[in-house]
């Protein structure tokens, strides 16, 4: 675990950002958890990540935020929730911070994007995941570009049925260039600020090849912790921008499970270790 995890509390995230900040690397935290039940367990989560947004603010870290718009409480009171939103990005505002929404089930694509219009709208510092094995990312992306959003771009971490998503990964890393090359060319006209969530090294140096043949794209590429750590050093070390995102909290499992079906590998690591 402690490979994908520095720690299970805010301490933990918060030393690895400092230190991952000392060697030129940005951090995102996120508290682990998702569809909580009750408003009460919403409210909780809310106070969690406002207290560790105090917290960046009193260590002066460049960390911003990731949240599941389902931990603060969408299944129980979407109104709650859109509050529980602002008041992340209003106090994330107070302290330079940024609040990066995630993207869960398909099914929750229309309400988050809805959420995330509503909190753009009064404030800039709020970013939405998208996700490039969804059929319908291009018409979503096409009707936030008015925004001029930031979006952070991933294949996708879920099971979907294939109506709604391409079962082939090799038409997931094709949609992933398609979108990214546009996301690039919106970025050179100052229309939207992409974040390239991948480890993906050949999606990376498409992306990074396309980004110099845009001048004044900005971009950021986003890994996880404990993910391709020598490359995320070697491409800020060569000048592309990048954040790792870092996990805390007990509720690990579901997304424990999602790392290792992203790469059996990962199944073998865990059995040698306990081994
Ligand atoms: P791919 O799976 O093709 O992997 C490329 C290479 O990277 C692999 O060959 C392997 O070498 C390495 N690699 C990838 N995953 C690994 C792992 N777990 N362990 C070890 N090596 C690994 N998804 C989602 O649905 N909603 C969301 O909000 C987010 N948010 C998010 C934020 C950030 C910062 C990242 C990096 C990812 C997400 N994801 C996500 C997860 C994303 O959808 C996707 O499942 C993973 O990033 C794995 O896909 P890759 O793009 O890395 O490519």
């Amino acid at each position: 675990m402690r490979r994908f995890l520095p720690g299970e509390d805010l301490e933990a995230a918060l030393s690895a950002a400092a230190d991952l900040t000392r060697v030129g690397l940005g951090t995102v935290i996120t508290q682990l958890g998702e569809q909580v039940r009750t408003s009460a367990e919403a409210a909780t989560v809310r106070n969690d990540y406002r207290r560790a947004l105090d917290q960046i603010r009193d260590r002066a870290l460049p960390v911003h935020l990731s949240v599941k718009l389902t931990h603060l409480g969408l299944d129980v009171d979407r109104e709650a929730c859109a509050h529980n939103l602002e008041t992340l990005t209003e106090r994330a505002a107070a302290t330079s911070s940024f609040v990066w929404i995630d993207m869960e089930e398909s099914r929750y694509v229309d309400v988050t994007l809805d959420l995330f219009r509503r909190a753009r709208e009064l404030r800039g510092n709020v970013g939405v995941c998208l996700q490039a094995y969804l059929r319908r990312t291009s018409r979503d992306l096409e009707a936030l570009a008015p925004l001029g959003p930031a979006i952070r771009l991933v294949k996708g971490a879920y099971n979907e049925p294939a109506a709604v998503a391409f079962p082939r990964k090799r038409d997931v890393d094709a949609s992933y260039l398609d979108l990214a090359t546009g996301l690039l060319e919106s970025a050179a006209r100052g229309a939207a600020l992409p974040a390239f969530g991948t480890h993906d090294l050949r999606l990376i140096s498409e992306i990074r090849a396309r980004a110099r043949g845009l001048p004044g794209a900005r971009y950021e590429v986003h890994m996880l912790y404990g993910i391709r750590t020598p490359d995320q050093r070697a491409l800020a070390a060569a000048g592309t921008p990048v954040r790792v995102l870092i996990s805390y909290g007990d509720a690990w499992f579901a997304w424990y499970m999602r790392r290792l079906a992203e790469r059996p590998a990962n199944v073998w690591f865990v059995l040698r270790s306990l081994a």
